[in-house]
């Protein structure tokens, strides 16, 4: 018998990965997408019904929820993470969903400086009150961070970061959508846990750009930023403020070592060892050029 699973925030880094995921495992597929584009018709490619529409709609998430088993909640750092929890746990509960695997992220807490990381610790406490089962995630920083702090230097390139000297064991999205789409196919395991995610090995950003360097074979260097000088750029750059100010927070987080950590969960729940950075680099080798979203270096030029 087929199965149906709701993936939200589905072309997204997560939330692509699932669809393609549920899919190999034969499970039908009801893909929330924000909007119509050629990431959307990848996922209708991969045989998911595609529902374009605003996760702060009622009508249009209860719509989607129905007939599904399970659902997987990712939402960006948004102002609007609370109303589209609520609004996605009030669906999931009228359509009868069993499971939810809401994405959080390690530095969720009641007290965290950023507003986004103190929603985030909300919303997992509103989808508690819900009958259906919740798993929270809480990852560290992705690898994609990688990609985004690089700016061209010469025939190499710099990651430039305000990190400090902090440490964490950078997680792929792909790992990830492993461990959720085992979460969706088996909840019980899982119901009412909170899991920290991590990939295989902790590393400050002067150990990531000496590894950067060798998989690139192209002189690869950190440089740890200062924060007013990094917010000022994103700033500049356009970024929401609530998106800078979230940065501003997890960064003072990371360099505290909130980011930190190794863990083998990734390992337990899916069977597989979680990708090194090493692989990560390489498999993305070709994408490490000019300036990444969160790269202030160079801008001015
Ligand atoms: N990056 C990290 O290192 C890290 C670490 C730990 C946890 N996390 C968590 O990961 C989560 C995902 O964040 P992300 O920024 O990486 O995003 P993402 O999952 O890569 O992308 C977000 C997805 O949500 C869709 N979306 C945005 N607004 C929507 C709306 N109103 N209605 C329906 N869909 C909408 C986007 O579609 P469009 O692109 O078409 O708008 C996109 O597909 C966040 O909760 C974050 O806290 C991230």
């Amino acid at each position: 018998m087929t199965r149906r699973f709701v993936v939200t925030g589905a072309t997204g880094k997560t939330g692509a990965h699932t669809v393609r995921l549920l899919r190999e495992h034969g499970h039908e597929v009801t893909a929330f997408v924000h909007r119509h584009d050629e990431r959307s018709e990848a996922l209708a490619g991969l045989g998911a019904d595609v529902v374009a529409g605003d996760l702060r709609d009622l009508a249009a998430v209860t719509a989607a929820a129905r007939g599904a088993e399970g659902l997987y909640l990712c939402y960006p750092i948004d102002s609007a993470r609370i109303e589209v929890t609520a609004t996605v746990a009030q669906s999931a509960a009228d359509a009868g969903v069993a499971s939810v695997v809401n994405m959080s992220q390690i530095s969720a807490r009641r007290d965290a400086v950023s507003n986004a990381a103190r929603q985030h610790w909300l919303a997992e406490r509103l989808l508690d009150r819900y009958p259906f089962a919740t798993i929270h995630l809480r990852p560290t920083f992705f690898a994609d961070w990688l990609l985004w702090g690089w700016t061209d230097e010469g025939a190499g390139g710099v990651l430039g970061l305000p990190f400090g000297a902090g440490r964490h064991a950078p997680i792929t999205s792909a790992d990830q959508a492993r461990v959720i789409t085992a979460m969706l196919d088996d909840p019980a395991p899982h119901a009412g846990r909170t899991y920290r995610l991590f990939g295989p090995r902790e590393l400050d950003h002067t150990e990531i750009a000496a590894i950067m360097s060798r998989v690139l074979d192209r002189p690869v260097r950190y440089e740890p930023l200062e924060l007013d000088v990094v917010c000022a750029g994103l700033l500049g750059r356009g970024l929401p403020g609530h998106l800078v100010q979230h940065f501003t927070g997890v960064a003072l987080d990371y360099r505290a070592g909130v980011f930190a950590g190794t863990g083998d969960a990734v390992q337990q729940i899916t069977g597989h060892e979680p990708t090194s950075v090493e692989d990560f680099v390489a498999t993305h080798r070709h994408n490490f050029h000019g300036t990444g979203q969160f790269a202030v270096l160079g801008q001015e030029n």
